[in-house]
């Protein structure tokens, strides 16, 4: 049982700034540093620090070795990945006092990839396997309905969020995972509740787990809502990646065969940690320093409320 990531792989530039630079504005940053990110590479990071095999697949191009070295140290297997003479996805990442981010992605390698190539990659996967995708590559429509021929279950992270998605064919998935600013896009709504109550009729069949940032989450499957509040986070320092994070341990949780609400425990405490250090893929934690966290009980109870049909 593996997770099979088509994903995106980004050079992170990451500027701390005090606060967003706004329109018509310059202003120095104070540091400047780069790091491994993109979507797709964070939720491989975090899926294989959660426990789970996880093989991530795309194109990397000129000047990788700070991805590679990434997905090495976080135990992500890379046979399935291709080498491209052309430059690499990157991405523009503001950070703020508040640890908030603003985020320009360039594209590169991760918007090339090819329909042999897509095949080449779900020929590895089985039906009792699970392909992960975002929105940060092409031919996402392409993965998900040549995936779902083929009976393999697909998790996607609808983000970043814009008018394709709504073309994809999102009712053939397993699991669609999106924020609050996502989800309300995509489906409408002016409360969680009604974003919620909306994507669920939107997709029937398809669990759908809604992440709120410091208001929690909301998760719907088979008859049964989760809604979980936030653990205490002392300092935030950067929440880059730590939807990532979430996602990459809540997935790792399901092909455990975790139960629902814990899968969420563990995905809202890893990704509490996240926010607490800099970086995208540098910030997750592995699930021995997860476990330790949990044990500390330095990041509250979580309030639960879980009902069934
Ligand atoms: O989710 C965070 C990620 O979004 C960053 O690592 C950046 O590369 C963008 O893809």
């Amino acid at each position: 049982m593996k997770i099979v990531n088509l994903g995106s792989l980004n050079v992170d530039h990451v500027y701390r700034v005090d606060k967003m630079i706004v329109g018509g504005e310059t202003k120095a940053c104070r540091s400047l540093s780069d790091g491994a990110g993109g979507k797709g590479l964070n939720q491989s990071v975090a899926a294989a620090r959660a426990g789970a095999s996880v093989y991530h697949a795309g194109f990397v191009g000129t000047g990788s070795e700070l991805l590679l070295r990434a997905l090495e140290k976080g135990g992500v297997k890379q046979d399935l990945l291709e080498q491209k003479d052309m430059p690499n996805g990157h991405a523009i990442i503001q950070v703020d006092d508040a640890g908030q981010n603003c985020i320009i992605i360039y594209g590169g390698t991760n918007r090339c990839l090819t329909k042999e190539y897509i095949d080449r990659v779900l020929s590895s996967l089985g039906q009792e396997d699970m392909l992960l995708l975002q929105n940060e590559t092409n031919l996402v429509d392409y993965a998900i309905e040549a995936a779902h021929a083929r009976g393999i279950p697909v998790a996607m992270n609808a983000a970043p969020m814009d008018e394709t998605v709504k073309r994809y064919p999102l009712h053939m998935l397993r699991w669609l995972v999106v924020n609050e600013i996502e989800g309300a896009a995509l489906a409408g709504g002016g409360s969680f509740e009604e974003t919620m109550a909306n994507l669920t009729a939107a997709y029937p069949g398809v669990g759908i787990v809604l992440t709120l940032g410091s208001a929690g989450v909301m998760f719907r499957d088979g008859g049964r809502s989760i809604r979980m509040g936030s653990a205490r986070v002392p300092k935030v320092v950067d929440t880059t990646a730590a939807g990532d994070t979430f996602l990459g341990y809540f997935l790792t949780g399901v092909l455990e065969k975790r139960d629902s609400a814990e899968a969420l425990r563990r995905a809202t405490y890893a990704s509490a940690l996240t926010i607490q250090s800099p970086g995208a893929a540098d910030s997750i934690p592995t699930a021995a320093q997860l476990e330790q966290a949990m044990a500390s009980g330095s990041l509250g109870e979580l309030d639960t409320e879980d009902h069934r049909d």
